[in-house]
This record gives structure tokens, sequence and C-alpha cells, in this order.
């Protein structure tokens, strides 16, 4: 008895003490992890203060450097009621936000487009939003010159006169060839511009003050023409899509100088705008996880439409600028460009390869009967 009770209290001892050294143990614990939480709170509220500090810095940077930073407007309220305007490309983008102003200011459009259902949304759009029914829609693609030709040939049918041409059409991607076998960035956004311009130049001359906008891009600086390889196809490479981009791009200036040198006594001046980085469909064709990375980014930093419209609108409405003919403007004003764009022996010779390439190319197709 005496045995088992003492070993009970042995026991009992025992498992007091070892709940004392748990409970012990258990506080030291409890203890330590306090500490530990302490500093946790610490470097968290440390973290959190640098977080909020960079991110007070990058917003307010943001704000002055985009939000607060002055955007290009044209405040020219020129009324264009008589006026007869050509505009390519105005089914979307910049060349839209054009076509919506200049109708807002009384012309006549001509709206050539590649897609014509997108187009008579537009013209709807317009007739809402300018109560203007003057706008006509015809069907070309520069990507195929029996088209652009034959669209021409249309507009000659409809006016007799054009006052303002913007050459605004254009893409910013583009492998391969366009259906007359020729470069696809080259052949839409210069020789298509190229042949449809020199087609209106009769009812541009008649006009007795016509302009012609070309919508280039900065672009152009990095531009170079070789006539030796221009005929290549280009590759798929951003590298050489940027290429091929910048050089279509220098190719506008140089066709707009050298427009501006043969048709000034004709009363026909010309103009380049580069809108500034402009978040439109020119980006549609980036690979799914650029536009993944990229589309926020252009979101927050790249011009609306709007924004990017104002220098074209600028060159087609505002007075007196006939003595900056054959110029390159960026935010409404006269911008610096390279020295490959005052080449005047570049900008004849690109007249004639362009000339000679697109009558070879008209001759083919009629041959081969290419449909349209
Ligand atoms: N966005 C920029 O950051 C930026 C910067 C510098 C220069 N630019 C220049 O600004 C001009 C307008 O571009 P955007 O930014 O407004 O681009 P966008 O929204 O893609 O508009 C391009 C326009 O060109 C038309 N187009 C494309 N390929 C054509 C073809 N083969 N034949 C006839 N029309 C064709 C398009 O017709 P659909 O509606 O049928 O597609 C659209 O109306 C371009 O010349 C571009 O190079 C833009």
């Amino acid at each position: 008895m005496m045995t088992n009770l003492s070993k009970g209290f042995e026991m009992s001892n025992i498992s007091d003490m070892d709940s004392f050294s748990l409970l012990h143990h258990n506080s030291g614990t409890m203890n330590f992890g306090a500490e530990e939480t302490v500093m946790d709170s610490f470097s968290v509220i440390l973290m959190n203060s640098s977080t909020i500090f960079w991110t007070g810095i990058c917003l307010w940077a943001y704000i002055f450097l985009v939000v607060l930073a002055p955007k290009p407007y044209c405040k020219c309220q020129t009324r264009l009621d008589e006026k007869v305007v050509v505009i390519t490309g105005g089914s979307d983008g910049v060349g839209k936000v054009t076509a919506i102003k200049l109708a807002n200011l009384g012309a006549e459009i001509i709206l050539p487009c590649r897609d014509l259902k997108k187009g008579e949304k537009v013209a709807n759009e317009i007739f809402k939003k300018t109560g203007n029914k003057k706008v006509k829609i015809l069907y070309f693609d520069f990507r195929n010159l029996r088209s652009v030709k034959r669209c021409s040939d249309e507009i000659k049918k409809i006016t007799t006169k054009i006052d303002i041409l913007v050459n605004n059409a254009g893409v910013g991607h583009g492998v391969g060839a366009t259906k007359d076998g020729l470069p696809n960035i080259f052949g839409v956004n210069h020789l298509g511009p190229f042949l449809f311009t020199t087609q209106l130049l009769d009812l541009l001359r008649r006009s007795g003050s016509a302009r012609v906008v070309f919508v280039s891009s900065v672009a152009h600086l990095w531009g170079n023409i070789d006539f030796g390889t221009l005929h290549e196809l280009d590759g798929c490479s951003v590298r050489s899509q940027f290429q091929a981009y910048s050089r279509s791009k220098l190719a506008n200036v140089l066709f707009a100088k050298e427009l501006h040198r043969r048709e000034k006594n004709n009363r026909i001046t010309t103009y380049v705008a580069h809108p500034g980085w402009t978040f439109t469909s020119l980006f549609r064709d980036f690979p799914f996880f650029l536009k993944l990375v990229a589309f926020p980014l252009f979101y927050l930093f790249l011009y609306l439409p709007e924004e990017g419209a104002q220098t074209q609108i600028h060159l087609a409405i505002a007075r007196g600028l006939e003595k900056q003919s054959g110029g390159y403007f960026v935010s409404c004003r006269p911008s610096k460009s390279c020295p490959n764009a005052f080449d005047r022996k570049l900008a004849t010779d690109l007249w004639s390869y362009s000339e000679n390439v697109i009558a070879v190319a008209l001759e083919k197709s009629l041959q081969t009967c290419t449909s349209i």
C-alpha cells in the first residue's frame, strides 16, 4: 500500500514537475515569439514605409511626366464648308479622330477604306457626332495597287477637286508580300500612298491651295533606303520589322519634300506629321505575350488617339503654314528631321523607283487579272 501510495505520490510529483517544466518551456517560447513578432512588425512597418515612399515617388513622377505633361492640341477652328477632304486610314485610330474633327468643321469627307463595313460604321458615328452627312466611303487596299488605281478613278468621278489629302493609313508590322509581290510594310506605307497621291494630283491642283499631309513617324530618323535591297521581303524579327517600318516612314518624308518641290507652282503644299506614340490598333499584331506586358504600359504612358491626331489636324487646317511646306512636325510644331530626309538625290531616285515599280506591278496585275 505504502509503496503504491509513495509511488503514486512520486508519480504525481513527476507529473507536476513535468507540467511545470512544460509550462515554463512554453512560456519561454511565448516570450521568444513575442520578441520575434515585434521584430517582424518593425520590419513590416519599415518595408511598408519604403514601399509607400517609392510608390509615392512613382505616382508623382507619373503625374508630372505623363498626366500633367503638355499634350499636343490644335486650337484652330477654321471652317471647312465647301472643302473636299480625302483621308486614308480614317476607319480607325488617329485617322478616325481626324475625320470626325474635319467633318465637324463642315468639310465633305471621302474615306477610302479596306473594310467597307468598318467605314460605314465610322460614317454613322461622324453623322451622330457632327450632323455632317457629307461622308463617302470607297473601297481600296494599299496591299493591292489595282484597287488603289480604281479608287482614285472613282474619286475623280465624284468630285472635281480635293482641298486636303491626309495620307494617314499605315501598318506597323507586316511579314511577307502585298498582293503585287512587294514588301508588305513598304508597299502599304509608301508605294500605295505614292500611287494614290500621284493619281489625285489633277484634283489637288484644281483646288488652288491644296494640302497634302503625310502621317509619318519619328521612326523615320532611323530609316535607311538602299535601292539594291528595297524589293526584298522583310523578316519577322523585331529588328527587321522596325527597319522596314522606319524605312517606309523615311520614304513618306522624302516623298513629301519632293512633292513640295514639284508642285509648289501649282500651289500644293505638303506637311509631315509624327502623331507621338499613341495607343491605337497599330500594335494589334504584337505577339500575345508581348501584348500582355506592353499594353498595360501603353495604356498608362501613350497618347490617346484624340491626342495623337492633333498634329495632323493642325497641319490640315491651320492658317499660314505655307512657308513651312515640306516640313516635319511634332506636337503641332516644326521639328528636326534627319540628314537622309534632306537628301534631294535620294528623294528624286525614290520617286523614279516608285513610279517604275508601280508601273511594273500594275502591268503584271492586268496580265494576271488579279481580282480586288
Ligand atoms: N500609333 C502610333 O504610336 C503611331 C506613331 C507614329 C506614327 N503613326 C502612324 O499613324 C498612322 C495611323 O496609325 P494609327 O496609329 O491610327 O493605327 P491604326 O489604328 O491601326 O489605323 C491604321 C489605319 O490604316 C488602315 N490601313 C491599314 N492597312 C491598310 C491597307 N492595306 N489599306 C488601306 N488601309 C489600311 C487601317 O484600316 P483598318 O481600320 O481596316 O484596320 C486603319 O484605318 C500610320 O501611318 C502610323 O504609321 C502611328
